[in-house]
């Protein structure tokens, strides 16, 4: 799984705020993005999706099947050759239950087509199996009614893309305003699938501790520009990351 970008950029009314020559994603297991606010994090991750069309610039998508050409493609294609981002406003879905919207996430990224009806029934109670097990590993009030707080939407919104087995999944500060327990049960989880072999994710993230816990990779973005990249370790100790994010 490999997502690389080539003379990616984006300007909104002639001001810059993506200007990247070469970046790749999805070989390093758990990646990290952090960069200050206003660096670009979202609108690159938006660009990468498809739901921010670019100035210039082409993205690809490497898996099994071959390589995918982003740019002819519009977002619910992405979604479908297995590249999802959370955080997405969860649109159409406000009147379903949660457990109802797990399951339909599940099934919606089941491949088309060719199943016999022998393998939709078994399909279907592989779906109602996996979201009973997702349900029970993370409580919400009332599965059987619709997300309430923000926090269970929150929750929902990852759950939801984590249950549809995308091969890779980026994660745009997926644990903001989550309870502290959910947020590492969260990442245990994600962590889990990623040492599987199951997807690949790039997750951004202010929260710096988490990102130096879980990440095997880190990408540093600043003023729209990819400035360096390497293992914790390595971001934490560079002088360029030091001087423009941690205040030093
Ligand atoms: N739709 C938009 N129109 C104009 N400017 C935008 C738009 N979206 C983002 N920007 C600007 O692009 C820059 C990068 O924003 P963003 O990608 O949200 O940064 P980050 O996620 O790193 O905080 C910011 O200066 C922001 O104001
Ligand atoms: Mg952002």
């Amino acid at each position: 799984m490999r997502l690389t970008a080539t003379s990616l950029s984006k300007a909104y009314h002639g001001h810059v705020v993506v200007d990247i020559p070469n970046v790749s994603f999805g070989t390093h297991g758990l990646e990290g993005l952090i960069g200050p606010n206003g660096a670009g994090k979202s609108t690159l991750m938006g660009l990468l999706t498809r739901r921010i069309a670019p100035t210039s610039g082409e993205i690809a998508l490497e898996n099994e099947a071959g390589t995918h050409e982003l740019n002819a493609l519009q977002s619910h294609d992405v979604a479908r050759i297995g590249l999802i981002k959370t955080n997405q406003r969860i649109q159409g879905f406000d009147g379903l239950s949660i457990r109802d919207n797990l399951a339909l996430s599940a099934t919606s990224s089941d491949r088309e087509g060719l199943s016999s009806i022998f393998d939709r029934t078994r399909d279907a109670e592989d779906i109602e199996a996996r979201v009973a097990a997702l349900l029970e590993q993370f409580s919400f009030a009332d599965p059987d009614g619709s997300a309430k707080s923000g926090g269970e939407k929150k929750l929902l919104d990852i759950l939801r893309c984590l249950v549809a087995q995308p091969t890779m999944l980026l994660m745009d500060e997926p644990t903001a305003g989550l309870p502290d327990d959910i947020t590492q049960s969260v990442m245990e989880l994600v962590r889990k699938k990623v040492d599987a072999g199951e997807m690949s994710v790039v997750i951004v993230e202010h929260d710096l501790p988490m990102i130096w816990k879980y990440c095997d990779y880190v990408h540093f973005l600043s003023e729209g520009q990819m400035l360096f990249e390497g293992t914790p370790d390595d971001v934490r100790e560079n002088r360029v990351v030091a001087e423009k994010y941690m205040g030093v």
